[in-house]
Formats: structure tokens, sequence, C-alpha cells
């Protein structure tokens, strides 16, 4: 039999061999999976469960919350705060920064998280997932006493410590990286353990698969006009080649497809609202995946920058996404300069 590798193991050896994370990180990373494997049974649970449907709120962007996002955002918080391991953490569905309450120790790190990634799907049984990046407190002077304030969070991407996300799909499948390459954890419900099943997860240069709502072409700028127009010329036109469409309306579910078999990703700034910069955020949605599909060899850029290197003005920022395949990234990417 081939040797099974918990994810307990994997962090005890990324903490001990490879001297990468330290003992707090590698129990933040735990209990975030712990976490994510609770939300799993939640989901799964479907219409057995008083888990379907809207909760009737609304969230600070203004999107109608549904039941499973407040009970996910409520399982990440109950989870995390009384570890020690954490600061404060921020979350899509919170409008202000969650400070560690002062009965219990406080911690280091800061968690950020979407709880729950592609709500529009819960209802109709598709993939959904929970997306997370973790900073350090204080980054520029891990010293200080000074409390957690909402300033602390306004790091740019490249300064992440562990990014992930778990995927509530056909298996329940934690992806994950503390900037050593990208590995995969499958969910064994019958062990109630996430197992090592992937690693250093390597996104191909080339695809033939790009992901974008389509139906909101005619508010898109020239340069992605440009690039999705030529790809759909398919052999004739000037890319030479056919290209095959995917589009979830989960990210989770959209980035694994392309971290497992290669792809492109948009969401872009688009006419709609010309004044925010984009749909999805930047610091638990652009951020984590950003990191992550870097480590596997690809590319994430808003069309004129490096997502990782936008240094974030405000804790919700929204922020035009392009990622995956690294020389499709480069194209659309170089098409925003003109080029
Ligand atoms: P969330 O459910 O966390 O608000 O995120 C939804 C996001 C993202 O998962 C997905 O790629 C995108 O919204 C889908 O948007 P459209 O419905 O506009 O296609
Ligand atoms: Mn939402
Ligand atoms: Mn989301
Ligand atoms: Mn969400």
């Amino acid at each position: 039999m081939t040797e099974r590798i918990s994810l307990t193991r994997y962090l005890v050896e990324q903490q001990r061999v490879h001297g990468r994370i330290p003992p707090q990180l590698r129990l933040l990373v735990e209990v975030v999976a712990r976490a994510c494997k609770r939300i799993s049974f939640a989901v799964n649970k479907g219409d057995l469960g008083d888990v379907m449907g809207t909760a009737g709120t609304e969230n600070v962007q203004g999107e109608v919350q549904k039941k499973l996002d407040i009970i996910a955002n409520e399982v990440l918080i109950e989870a995390n705060e009384w570890g020690g391991h954490l600061a404060a953490m921020a979350s899509e569905e919170m409008d202000g920064i969650y400070v560690v309450p002062n009965r219990f120790p406080q911690g280091e790190y800061l968690l950020m998280f979407d709880p729950l990634d592609g709500s529009s799907n819960i209802d109709v049984n598709v993939s959904i997932g929970t997306i997370f990046s973790v900073l350090h407190k204080h980054h520029d002077d891990p010293t200080t006493d000074e409390p957690v304030t909402e300033a602390d969070f306004l790091q740019p991407g490249h300064q992440q410590v562990a990014a992930g996300y778990c995927i509530y799909g056909p298996q329940t499948t934690l992806v994950l990286t503390v900037g050593d390459g990208v590995a995969m954890f499958t969910l064994d419900r019958e062990q109630g353990s996430f197992v090592l099943t992937r690693e250093n997860i390597r996104i191909p240069e080339d695809t033939k698969e790009f992901a974008i709502n389509m139906s909101n072409m005619r508010h898109w700028d020239a340069p992605v006009r440009r690039y999705i127009d030529e790809c759909l010329q398919g052999k004739e036109g000037p890319r030479g080649k056919d290209f095959n469409m995917r589009w979830i309306a989960s990210m989770v579910a959209d980035v694994h497809r392309i971290l497992m078999r290669g792809g492109i990703f948009m969401y872009p700034w688009d006419k709609r609202e010309p004044n925010k910069p984009g749909k999805l955020r930047l610091m638990y949605e652009a951020n984590p995946m950003g990191w992550l599909v870097e480590q596997a060899g690809g590319a994430a850029t808003n069309g004129r920058q490096r997502i990782l290197d936008i240094q974030p003005a405000q804790l919700h920022e929204r922020v035009s996404v392009i990622l995956g395949s690294k020389n499709e990234v480069d194209r659309v990417t170089s098409y925003h300069s003109g080029i």
C-alpha cells in the first residue's frame, strides 16, 4: 500500500524538515482545514439541513447573503478565535475586521477569507468553496506591541505566508501553498482527515481553454475584447487553434480546473460599473488565488500589474483579475499596454 500522508504530517514536515513554517502557522492552517471540514459537512446536508436559500440580509458589498455564506463565516470565526494563533480576521461577509476577543490569547497572524465562494451555485448543487489568505500582523515591525487595526491588513499579496482554498465538489479538496509549491489534499470522509493526493502542481504554460462570463462582452474594454475575439476565430484566426470555453461562476471551481489542466480565467473591469476596478475582491479572492497560481508556474495580473504587487487601499478593495496559464496571461496583459 502506498504511504498516506495526512495534512498534519505534511505541515509538521514543512515545519521540521524544511523549516518553512513556524508552529503557530501550522496550527492556523490545521484549524482552517478543520473549519472547512465542518463547512463541507454542512454543504453536503443540502435540503436535509437548514442550510439552503437566502438569509435575507446584505453584506458590505451589497450582495444578498445566503444562509451558507453566514454559516461558513461563523464556523471559520468560531474555529479560529480561541487557538492563540490569530490577532484578527477579515471576511467578505463582515463590514470591518474581527479582532480576537480579550478572553483569548492574541497571536501574530491575520486571516482573511471568502467563507463561501460561488454563492449563486449553492442552491443548484454545483461546486462551491472557501478561499483563505494569511498575513503577518506587523510585517514591517514584528516586535511592536501595537494593537491590531484594519491598516495592518492592507499589505500586498506577495507578503502572504499561507494561502489556499477548499472546494466542495464531487470531492472535498484542500489546495494549499506556504510558499513551497502547491499541494492538494483530498478529504477522506471515513477517516475524517485530509490526505495528500498531489504535490508540486504545475499549470501548463499554454492552453486552449478560457473562462470568462461572455454575457458581459459588450461591457468589456478593448484589450479583453481583442483577446477573446481572437480566441473565437479559432484555427482560421491569428491564434491558429480552436479554443474551448468554461464558466462555472465559482472562482474556486474555475481556478481548480486551471490548476489541474491549465486555462485562463478572467473577471475583468467592465463598463457596467466604471468606477469599480472589478468585481472580485483583492484581499480574499485575487491575492490567495494569484499566489497559488504563481506557485504553480502560472501568472496573475489585473491587466497592467502583477496582482501580488498591488498595494491595497481598503479591506474590501476590488480588482480586475486575469490568471492562469502563463503565456495566455502574458498575452492579455501585453494587449493592455497596446502591444
Ligand atoms: P462570491 O460567491 O464569494 O460572492 O463570489 C462569486 C464570484 C466568483 O466566485 C465568480 O467567479 C463570480 O463571482 C461569478 O460572477 P458572475 O455571476 O457575474 O459570472
Ligand atoms: Mn458574495
Ligand atoms: Mn467569492
Ligand atoms: Mn463569498
